[in-house]
């Protein structure tokens, strides 16, 4: 369920004290579950998951056993066929959802175009669709483009979600927020705003790519109409691992999804020329995600399947806590109070990017949001909580000391 209220958590006060946190950490034996280098404290998770040390045999197996053995056959033998249904089912544990109602596939902005196209399909007559301007870039983009394909379509981008009641009128087709917003790291009430949303008529889409594997979420209890997600921060799926999208069941049966390809067909290898939709979450297939990918996917969600998300939130909630708590005198953008926020902490401050590398340099992983955001990411499943007590501090240093203000930190890479 969306935390609500405030969970009062002891926060560390020491590094001592931190160290007995992390012996008593019921998560703390996934620790051995992930490839980390060493002497890094890996704060980027929210935004590349870290390696499984189960991933690479299984991709060995995959390709030398199913590819190179098994060749061709392996589409029934090894059922790579059931996959995108399979690992939906799977995910639809962390994302409380039913079985069938979650799919892997394409990408994130590849599934808001379906979704947010279906959608608009199902409230013929409206032809507005609400957003935060402070989305992640892709789905305005993806809004923009798909509104250009209705008459009369357009997308509003607000200036938080804090408007939506002044525009929540009866031309709003569908609602697209992210329940985790990926620079400030701030929680929004996915119970609350989907009731608002429906009572105005209009279908509710969320992006959960910042709160999957981050906190426990309830799509059908919240009475989501459709979300999409990524698989590749918090699950650890992999770089570029495929993406996933939840449609509940009660639009299944009228939904019409605009990319029609064969693998969304009720019988693929019937080869009609004409095409007849999948029954259920089928027909949001459109192609075969790539197998290898979502091979990396098999492998992360066999230790998802072992993790209590009640456990990873209290943790997320506690290393958030301890950083933003042990952090000094910075500019703390992310919500303090713990409903309010994911798992995520970002801080401003103009001169972010060298700051940013300057951490790096000490072995602390963070990133960079333009204009002006350090991002740091907590992935209760790899993180200790004396890592995060040294991070916070390692930061203090880099600021206090100004190592950060050197030419070979202001270089920039084509990714932040
Ligand atoms: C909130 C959010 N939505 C969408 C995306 C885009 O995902 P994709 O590249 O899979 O389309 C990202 C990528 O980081 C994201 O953070």
């Amino acid at each position: 369920m969306t935390v609500t209220r405030p969970i009062a958590l002891p926060l560390p006060g020491s590094r001592e004290e931190c160290a007995a946190l992390d012996a008593a950490d019921p998560l703390a034996r996934f620790r051995a579950e992930f490839t980390l280098p060493a002497d890094t404290v890996y704060l980027d998770g929210n935004s590349l998951g870290a390696l499984p040390v189960r991933t690479p045999e299984l991709l060995r197996r995959t390709v030398e056993e199913e590819w190179g053995q098994g060749l061709i056959t392996s589409w029934n033998t090894a059922g790579w066929t059931e996959l995108p249904y399979r690992l939906g089912d799977r995910i639809a544990r962390l994302v409380g959802a039913g079985p069938g109602e979650v799919l892997v596939c394409d990408t994130v902005s590849v599934n808001l175009f379906k979704v947010l196209t279906t959608a608009l399909r199902l409230r013929p007559g409206r032809r507005t669709v609400l957003l935060e301007r402070e989305a992640f870039p892709t789905d305005l983009y993806i809004a923009d483009g798909v509104t250009r394909l209705f008459d009369g379509a357009r997308s509003v981008q607000l200036p938080s979600a804090d408007e939506l009641d002044a525009h929540l009128d009866s031309g709003v087709a569908a609602v697209v927020l992210s329940h985790v917003d990926y620079r400030t790291g701030a929680l929004l009430d996915m119970a609350e705003i989907t009731a608002r949303v429906h009572r105005a008529g209009a279908l509710m889409i969320w992006d959960v790519c910042h709160s999957v594997g981050a906190l426990p979420i309830e799509l059908a209890s919240c009475d989501v109409d459709f979300a999409v997600g990524c698989t590749y921060k918090y699950l650890n799926a992999g770089p570029c691992a495929p993406g996933f999208l939840y449609a509940a069941r009660r639009h299944h049966a009228v939904a019409e999804q605009p990319l029609t390809g064969w693998f969304g067909h009720a019988e693929p290898f019937a080869f009609r020329p004409e095409y007849q939709p999948a029954p259920g979450i089928g027909k949001f297939l459109t192609s075969f995600p790539p197998l290898l990918s979502l091979t990396g996917l098999r492998a992360s969600l066999e230790i998802w399947d072992q993790v209590d998300l009640g456990q990873v939130r209290a943790k997320s909630l506690a290393l958030t806590g301890l950083f933003i708590q042990q952090v000094g005198e910075v500019e703390v953008v992310t919500p303090r109070q713990e409903w309010l926020r994911g798992s995520q902490v970002a801080i401003r401050h103009p001169d972010g990017y060298p700051v940013v590398q300057a951490l790096i340099a000490r072995g602390v992983i963070g990133d960079f949001r333009a204009p002006d955001l350090l991002r740091f990411g907590f992935t209760p499943l790899y993180l200790s909580y004396t890592e995060v007590w040294d991070a916070a501090r390692a930061l203090r240093e880099v600021l206090a000391s100004g190592e950060w203000d050197d030419e070979r930190f202001r270089r920039r890479g084509a990714v932040t």
